[in-house]
């Protein structure tokens, strides 16, 4: 019989690609999800419970009435800096405690293994790139200390209950899917390629870079682009891995390879075939000049490696955009 995973933030950007992924692999899912960013639309063929991991009762159902749960993978959260840094306690409410809801929910149905969404942001500045896993942990932003905290409560629940967790620090996550079915349907758009495809589409005004006097070749920050499609299977690299009785490890999920905002310009123009124009505007606070991953470790002990670079990224995005101007909408 297949497992079954229980996939909260299910309906979002990720969510949608990794249950995808999920069920291409045969696996059983449910999602959970409580539609605040997410859409139904995004899910095809998987049952999904609406629900708040802010309201313990509502999580804990799921596991009652899907008791043969072997697994779960938790993208449910909030992500945007900016606002973190304007309301953080929307922020340490639903990124921490959902997270302890979640898992006492995880204890009394006895399931133990989980993977978990978390991100770069952890890093801060690293003082080094490629980032590896044993770079300091300094959040700037209250994103990225939720998660870092959301990491240290499993830390917690590892040593004395046993639940055995990877935290995957992903890096940014880019593309579609390749048949346009699903993409990153986030409003508003704050991520560079999203924004730059809705200015083409005519939904923007103007499209603005943040800074081109960065100490880098082009002047403009860089950044690695992980096409979504290859997140989705590293995250089921790392349930196979916990399944497996590997003990609760952090990974970092990147391409390894950096890429400058100009060089995304360049790769929509040469995709698309269109010419436009680019703004530049001043430098945003606490955006990190250049960060990219050192994926050795997730190479290596999960056996996963990414399969698609910028060009599959920008296409996917440019397909699922001009297809779907209005997202799920
Ligand atoms: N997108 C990126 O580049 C990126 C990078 C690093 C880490 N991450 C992490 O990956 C995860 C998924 O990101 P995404 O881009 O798919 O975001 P998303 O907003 O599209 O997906 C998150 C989903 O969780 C749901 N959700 C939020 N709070 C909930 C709650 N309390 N109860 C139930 N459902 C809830 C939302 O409705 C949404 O469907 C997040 O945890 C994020 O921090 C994303």
């Amino acid at each position: 019989m297949s497992k079954k995973i229980l996939v909260t933030g299910g309906c979002g950007y990720i969510g949608s690609h990794t249950v995808r992924e999920l069920q291409r692999q045969n696996y059983d899912v449910v999602v959970f999800d409580n539609l605040v960013h997410g859409h139904l639309a995004a899910v095809e063929d998987a049952p999904v419970i609406i629900g708040d991991l802010l309201n313990p009762q509502e999580i804990r159902r799921v596991f009652v009435r899907h008791p043969d749960i072997a697994g779960v993978i938790h993208f449910a959260a909030y992500l945007e800096v900016g606002e973190s840094m304007e309301q953080p306690g929307k922020y340490f409410r639903n990124n921490i405690q959902g997270t302890v809801n979640l898992l006492e929910a995880m204890l009394d149905a006895g399931v133990k293994h989980l993977v978990f969404s978390s991100t770069c942001a952890v890093y801060g500045t690293p003082e080094r790139v490629p980032v590896t896993e044993e770079e300091p942990i300094k959040p700037e932003s209250v994103y990225g200390a939720s998660k870092r905290m959301a990491e240290q409560v499993m830390e917690w629940y590892d040593q004395v209950k046993g639940i055995r967790f990877t935290p995957l620090r992903y890096f940014n996550a880019a593309g579609a899917s390749f048949d346009a079915r699903i993409g990153d349907a986030y409003k508003p758009a704050t991520r560079i390629i999203p924004v730059l495809m809705e200015y083409l589409l005519g939904q923007r005004e103007r499209f603005f870079i943040n800074g081109d006097d960065y100490p880098t070749p082009d002047g403009t920050c860089i950044r690695d682009y992980i096409h979504v499609d290859d997140l989705a299977t590293a995250h089921i690299a790392a349930l196979d891995y916990l399944w497996d009785g590997g003990e609760s490890m952090a990974f970092n999920i990147g391409t390894g390879r950096g890429t400058s905002n100009m060089e995304i310009v360049d790769m929509v123009r040469e995709v698309t075939g269109r010419d436009f124009e680019v703004e530049f505007g001043p430098r945003r606070p606490g955006d990190p000049v250049r960060i990219w991953a050192d994926n050795t470790r997730a190479r290596e002990v999960l056996g996963w490696k990414p399969r698609y670079g910028l060009r599959e990224i920008i296409e996917t995005s440019w397909l699922w955009h001009s297809t779907h101007p209005d997202g799920f909408g």
